[in-house]
């Protein structure tokens, strides 16, 4: 079936050049190829592909369905960062003359061209365990309501498509591929928040393990690749809240976080001479004592005792002092965009009021009763 893609009524057509590696798996031949077309102003890079395979190159591999950024299949890489390709407009592109490069999505085995293996990504989701656990097994008797204050707690995590654009350009994927990575991280949230699952202690616990939510480096490059919003980072940062407010902190991880909190609380410093044995233990801390005193010889380190309080740590302990009184624990204290910031105002022990006023992203929420 030929692919004709017609100017729409009142659009122009452009010319553009892109560079796409191949690469066959079987022989192992890999090239950068250059190919020309010209295609209406209003072509995505997705359309500039079917032209090439249709009018130039039919061998060419990529993957496809929905067109429209639903399905997640088109991911892949533009100059060296994910994108879905039925999103990307070209029309820029062409008109500034550049020429990008269009290669396969990272941190996953490429098969042919632009295809990946997908199975260590779906291997890591199913490993969080990506469905609802209501705690019962038979049927419920009344339907249970779910209110769209909860709902919103999980609003971005729900958005994901598992197009693998996040885990292309993760960084501590890239230095350990057993990592669960970002997608299946933000779906491990996704019941995690979500008021109906019974299974959280059990799935905190499983995301608190070696390569899990403490492995990730927060660069945010998850947060600005996925191309639906769902800010993946922003979900890690949720669960090691609620896992700390669970007292699920057995990872070096969640006690260096602790820390943090507790020495900015006591001295508005970050009293770093203590962190090693707080996070590591103190027979890691003595393995370490030649380095601390290299350090400390060269003023490295402030001495330990008596610790440096700031001038004015009443303001710490106050914000501390807020966040406790306010509930903001677990979850409810990442600030994630605007429904987030909506939630500040509406906060509520169980995550979200039931009868707090619908919060809509970009309006000013109606004032607080009493
Ligand atoms: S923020 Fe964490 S999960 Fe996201 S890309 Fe960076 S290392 Fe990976
Ligand atoms: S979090 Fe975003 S980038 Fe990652 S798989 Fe889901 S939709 Fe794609
Ligand atoms: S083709 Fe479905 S998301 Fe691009």
């Amino acid at each position: 079936m030929s692919t004709h893609i017609a100017p729409a009524p009142g659009s122009s057509t452009i010319e553009l050049a892109l560079k796409i590696w191949r690469y066959d798996a079987e022989t192992g031949e890999k090239e950068l190829k250059r190919y020309e077309v010209e295609a209406p102003d209003w072509v995505t890079l997705l359309d500039v592909l079917d032209i090439v395979k249709d009018q130039q190159d039919g061998t060419l591999a990529y993957r496809k369905s929905c067109r429209m950024m639903i399905c997640g299949s088109c991911g892949m890489r533009m100059d060296g960062a994910a994108v879905l390709a039925c999103k990307t407009r070209m029309y820029d592109i062409a008109k500034s003359g550049h020429e990008p490069v269009i290669s396969p999505m990272g941190n996953l085995p490429v098969l042919k061209d632009l295809v990946v293996d997908m199975n260590p990504f779906w291997g890591k989701v199913r490993a969080v365990k990506p469905w609802l656990d209501p705690g019962y097994d038979e049927v419920a008797e009344k339907e249970r309501i779910v209110s769209q204050q909860q709902m919103n707690v999980i609003h971005k995590e729900a958005l994901c498509i598992m197009c693998g654009c996040c885990v292309s350009e993760c960084n501590s994927m890239e230095s350990d591929p057993e990592f669960l990575g970002p997608a299946a991280l933000a779906k491990g949230m996704r019941f995690v928040g979500d008021v109906r699952d019974e299974d959280d202690v059990e799935r905190l616990n499983t995301y608190n393990e070696e390569h899990g939510i403490w492995d990730c480096t927060r660069c945010y490059f998850c947060n600005e690749r996925c191309p639906k919003g769902v800010d993946p980072r922003d979900a890690i940062a949720k669960l090691g809240a609620e896992s700390i407010k669970q007292g699920i902190d057995h990872d070096m991880g969640a006690k260096h976080a602790k820390w943090f909190v507790r020495s900015a609380m006591t001295t508005g410093w970050l009293r770093e001479t203590e962190l090693v044995p707080k996070t590591q233990g103190v027979i890691s801390a003595i393995k370490q004592t030649k380095f601390a005193l290299g350090l400390a010889k060269r003023g490295k380190v402030p001495p330990p005792f008596p610790p440096h309080v700031a001038e004015r740590v009443g303001e710490a302990r106050a914000l501390y002092n807020l966040v406790k009184e306010q509930g903001r624990e677990g979850a409810l204290g990442i600030v994630q965009g605007e429904h987030a910031l909506g939630r500040i105002e509406f906060t509520e022990e169980a995550g979200a009021r039931e009868n707090a006023p619908e919060i809509q992203p970009g309006v000013e929420p109606p004032p607080a009763e009493g």
